[in-house]
């Protein structure tokens, strides 16, 4: 397709690489979000999202204006009752949760897990019982995107159907990718948005529930206003409409690009994925390069990798990227000197080979250099 704008390769977590056909699908007629046509745009949006991991007749996406932290918010504020919650925390975004429940007082327990090993079911369990409480709900990120570790959510769900405890994911890097399906995970509530695996715009999350469990929030005393998950459900329900302005264009965005995940479908979209990380492992092996999460724990979407040397200047390689239209993310991991690269939305294995070719380069030229300042110091003191 001819495009006059200039295509960016995002190696970055999200918001990740879109389409063309996505991009223009914003330029639409103004219309007001209220009217009766722009809901049916919202209807048909959150009966997809929800049929991508269950049966929309008894589950329901209920969507937000704002980033994915909206969602996980409004999950974690609206949910759990007076009882106590376990968050599993083994990334930047398992400790956001955290963070999340500590600003709303809820009652919960951090269980922590080491940032790049699966997690210790038997442990979780122990932690469970030996609280002392009665555990009602926990917490779990699918994918975190600090590592690239994929998280054990289906065994975690066996053990919370166990244990009568209702399990809130935070699948916001997972969803439309790693194949999912909630009533087989026994995932209670989902969090997930517009700008990752599904190649949409930035500015729509939802929260996936099931429609029972949503209506058992109605007489929670809402802790949030805006984020109150049982409000924003109830007002679609009866209005077909957000309570709030809804981010119009990147509704129309995400419309298409969940066409576009259709015609892909899921499956074959990880397979894509996959192929970009197989290519990206073999050169970062033929580089000398490390990551951080081993194969067997990997969801093959983002890669956690190790500075080469303690020198690395990790901005220096961003810009030299930048310049090339190639975007690459910093680490997000505590003691560690790391770098991520992504390998998710609208760009396939050949991309990742041109990366990987100007990583060469990069690295190559930063060695030269190196020789080159040691050789002059050398001579100076001769
Ligand atoms: C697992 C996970 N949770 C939550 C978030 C937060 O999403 P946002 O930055 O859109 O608020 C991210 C973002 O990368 C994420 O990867």
């Amino acid at each position: 397709m001819n495009s006059d704008v200039k295509r960016n390769i995002l190696l970055t977590p999200g918001p990740a690489t879109t389409t063309d056909s996505v991009k223009r699908s914003q330029v639409v007629p103004d219309i007001c979000p209220r009217e009766a046509e722009f809901g049916v745009v919202m209807e048909h949006i959150s009966s997809e999202l929800t049929r991508l991991v269950a049966d929309p007749d008894h589950y329901r996406a209920v969507l937000f204006g704002g980033s994915g932290t909206a969602a996980v918010e409004s999950m974690i504020s609206s949910v759990p009752g007076g009882e106590a919650m376990v968050i599993v925390n083994n990334g930047a975004y398992g400790r956001r949760m955290c963070e999340i429940a500590a600003v709303y007082g809820i009652d919960f327990l951090e269980f922590r897990s080491p940032f790049d090993e699966a997690i210790d079911l038997d442990e979780l369990e122990r932690c469970i019982r030996s609280s002392g409480r009665r555990i009602s709900h926990l917490a779990v990120v699918h994918h975190e995107t600090t590592t690239g570790l994929l998280n054990r959510v289906k065994e975690i769900g066996e053990l919370c159907r166990r244990y009568h405890i209702d399990l809130m994911v935070d699948a916001i890097s997972s969803f439309a990718a790693v194949p999912m399906d909630m009533k087989e995970m026994n995932i209670s509530f989902l969090a997930s948005s517009s700008n990752k695996n599904l190649q949409g715009m930035p500015g729509v999350s939802f929260v996936i529930a099931e429609k029972s469990k949503l209506e058992n929030l109605k007489d929670r005393k809402p802790r949030s206003y805006y984020l109150n998950l049982y409000a924003q459900y109830r007002y679609f329900a009866e209005h077909a409409q957000m309570r709030f302005t809804p981010p119009v264009q990147t509704l129309y965005a995400l419309k298409q690009a969940i066409r576009e995940l259709k015609q892909e479908g899921t499956a074959k979209r990880y397979e894509r994925y996959t192929a970009s990380w197989k290519t990206l492992i073999s050169g970062l092996n033929r580089l000398g390069l490390t990551y951080i999460v081993p194969e067997e724990h990997h969801a093959k979407l983002i890669t956690s990798i190790r500075e080469p040397d303690a020198d690395f200047d990790f901005q220096s390689m961003h810009d030299f990227f930048y310049s090339k239209g190639i975007m690459i993310y910093p680490g997000k991991l505590e003691g560690l000197k790391t770098f991520r690269v992504a390998n998710i939305g609208d760009i396939t294995a050949k991309d990742i080979e041109v990366f990987l070719e100007w990583l060469e380069e990069y690295l190559h030229g930063v060695q030269a250099n190196r020789r080159k300042v040691e050789s002059r110091g050398n001579r100076s003191e001769e």
